[in-house]
């Protein structure tokens, strides 16, 4: 089982001018998701909240002389998380480069070294996060000068989760398939303990696997923002939902083990974030969260991590 641990700063300080800098790529959890039925694109009609949490890798962007884009790792010792990192053209750090080039009409090469720590498969957005970190941190190497909507139109063509990071807000409302977002002021600090099982999910096959015929009641995304608005993690507890969490489950019976289990380990109600597999119970503070994070310590999961949101 692994913990998280912070990546180390390894690299060196920002200086300039800046041939190499190193920007953090956050992980975010789901505290909301419902889905509003099927589109004519094939994607859903979403309508999420989205918390940019204290979890993140690292990028480190280094300027080339030449014109080749490189992706790596800064540590290969991890399987966990590097047996799942595609070093091939289904990267989406390669994707967000090369489509910053093609919108620019550019050749210029960077260097991009990640200090993975975001478990893959998670619902935590960990590639997601990474291709909208490239995207800001090339406009800056590169000296581009794009405006945030060029980079949100940029991302929106990449993937739907990639425009909350662009955004670099704490919290938001995202709807659309994902792509619009619209940041929420939240009061106060909140507090999750998350734990992935064993293996992780296919973001494209839990969609698939949910069935529109057994959706009777929407669920209403308003005391959810309340919630966050006025710092409550009592009223989040109360309000939090994901529609996706059953068919996640029927997909991959390990969530709903572990769910039990936190729940019988923590007498707590437990969530699952975004399309899984990760699933989190809520703490009151950072050592209601510890306390927590220790009872769940013998859970036979992949990872198992505190996260929290200010
Ligand atoms: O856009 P992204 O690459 O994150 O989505 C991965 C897959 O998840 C999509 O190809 C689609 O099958 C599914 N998806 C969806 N509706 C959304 C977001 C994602 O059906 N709003």
């Amino acid at each position: 089982m692994n913990t998280h641990r912070r990546p180390p700063d390894t690299f060196a300080p920002v200086s300039k001018p800046e041939p190499a800098f190193q920007l953090r790529s956050p992980a975010k959890i789901n505290v909301f998701l419902e889905v509003h039925g099927k589109r004519d694109d094939g994607f859903h009609e979403l309508e999420t909240v989205m918390l940019r949490t204290n979890l993140y890798d690292v990028l480190r962007f280094e300027a080339t002389t030449c014109d080749a884009l490189r992706v790596r790792l800064a540590d290969y010792s991890l399987p966990a998380l590097t047996a799942t990192f595609p070093l091939d053209d289904s990267n989406l750090i390669l994707r967000a480069a090369r489509a910053l080039r093609e919108r620019t009409q550019t050749r210029h090469g960077a260097v991009i070294t990640v200090n993975k720590q975001i478990p893959a498969e998670a619902g935590l957005a960990g590639g997601s996060s990474n291709a909208a970190t490239t995207l800001l941190g090339l406009n800056r190497l590169w000296g581009l000068n794009l405006t945030k909507q060029t980079l949100h139109e940029t991302a929106a063509s990449l993937g739907s989760d990639i425009n909350f990071f662009v955004e670099e807000c704490q919290s938001a409302l995202c709807t659309g398939r994902g792509e619009q977002v619209a940041p929420i002021q939240t009061s106060g600090c909140f507090h999750f303990v998350a734990a992935q099982p064993g293996s992780g999910n296919s973001t494209p096959e839990v969609f698939r696997q949910l069935e529109f015929a057994d959706v009777t009641d929407r669920r209403r995304i308003q005391s959810t923002i309340q919630a966050l608005q006025r710092g409550s993690t009592a009223h989040l507890q109360v309000a939090s939902f994901n529609r996706l969490t059953q068919a996640a489950q029927q997909l991959n019976p390990e969530i709903a083990e572990l769910m039990h289990k936190m729940k019988q380990m923590t007498d707590r109600a437990v969530f699952m974030s975004g399309s899984g597999s990760t699933c989190y119970i809520m703490a009151r503070n950072q050592r209601e969260a510890g306390r927590l994070k220790a009872r769940l310590q013998h859970l036979n999961c992949r990872w198992l991590g505190a996260l929290n949101v200010r």
